[in-house]
């Protein structure tokens, strides 16, 4: 037995631990989540999510200027609409002149190839169960074929309108496919596709559900979003997704699934996107809020972790503070 190891050689100056770090984070691995609200001059906190406002497309032109000047450029859009514009198929998601396709021709009118712009595909902040796909009337399941129409509509509303990627988040089974055709057939073969593939039910998306009022208003997700007891099922899912057609695939949440992000990036050569959710974003804000722990030093931690679990791209709503207060260097 060798007694002369010594670990510690390998910690002993900064210059040697920075020169063995694994992982850095960069700002170009961080997606920015914009939540859009109709109107103008529009930015309404949003109270479970504290840092996080709700903005009207002028605004969020602002929002992007200054993430653009601390070098993130990538967005991943959501849309809300008021309770009396939602209805049961979801309208709002396709509607060509709605929410989120007018913000897409303002910011690409803006910025051009500036920004990368991702656009959340789904049904549940324009449906009036709050569900991700469409139920039947009579036993509230949720239909499966017949909700892909309707994301494929969705999702080429916003290719049509500029933007550069689909990100279906639904979890209907085939939907990377009928998306891709869908696309392909409009002549968008060079919109891609960054598929939630392996999405979890799960508790951390609470404070989201309010910031875009999607919560079900019977029953739960657990038909459609995965069970976190059954790791396995990510990777069949990230399988499938690459072979219907998926550009990148992602991990949801990022934090209690770093097993799963690990899994993942060893099953496929797509980037792999995280996203680090609301749930987890406001327990950080939380804490450093009642003094329990530094804020940038859990943050860097936390994204370091992800990153390190093998995630090219992070989704979270650290990233303009983190950037500014200078907690990644
Ligand atoms: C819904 C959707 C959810 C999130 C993104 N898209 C939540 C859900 O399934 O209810 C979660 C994002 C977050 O919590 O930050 N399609
Ligand atoms: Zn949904």
């Amino acid at each position: 037995m060798k007694h002369n190891v010594r670990m510690r050689r390998l910690r002993s100056t900064k210059s040697i631990r920075d020169s063995l770090a694994e992982v850095s984070l960069k700002p170009s691995n961080f997606i920015s989540p914009i939540f859009l609200v109709e109107g103008v001059k529009k930015k309404e906190p949003i109270t479970s999510m504290p840092g996080i406002y709700h903005l009207s497309v002028d605004n969020s032109i602002n929002e992007i200027d200054s993430l653009l000047e601390l070098g993130v450029d990538k967005f991943l859009l959501f849309g809300t609409v008021s309770e009396d514009r939602k209805d049961t198929q979801g309208t709002e998601a396709y509607n060509k002149r709605g929410i989120v396709p007018t913000a897409i021709e303002t910011l690409k009118d803006s910025f051009g190839d500036k920004i990368t712009i991702f656009a959340d595909v789904c049904l549940c902040p324009y449906t009036n169960h709050g569900h991700c796909g469409i139920p039947d009337i009579q036993t509230g399941q949720i239909l499966n074929d017949k909700s892909l129409k309707y994301l494929a509509k969705a999702a080429v509303a916003y290719a049509l309108s500029g933007a550069d990627w689909i990100a279906p988040s639904d979890m209907m089974d085939h939907r990377v496919r009928v998306i891709r055709e869908a696309l392909d057939k409009e002549g968008l073969s060079s919109t891609a596709i960054l598929s939630y593939s392996a999405k979890f039910m799960s508790g951390y998306y609470g404070p989201f559900r309010e910031a875009v009022d999607s919560s079900p208003r019977f029953g739960d997700r657990s038909t459609y979003q995965m069970d976190y007891r059954d790791g396995r099922q990510a990777v069949r899912e990230i399988i499938l997704d690459e072979q219907e057609g998926a550009d990148a695939v992602m991990v949801k949440p990022a934090l209690a699934y770093l097993d799963i992000i690990h899994r993942v990036r060893q099953a496929t050569l797509l980037p792999v996107a995280a996203y680090n959710v609301s749930g987890e974003y406001s327990m950080v804000k939380l804490g450093a809020k009642h003094g329990i722990f530094d804020e940038g030093k859990i943050v860097f931690e936390n994204l370091t972790a992800i990153k390190r679990a093998g995630a090219d791209w992070i989704i979270t709503y650290h990233a303009k503070e983190a950037l500014k207060k200078g907690w990644l260097e």
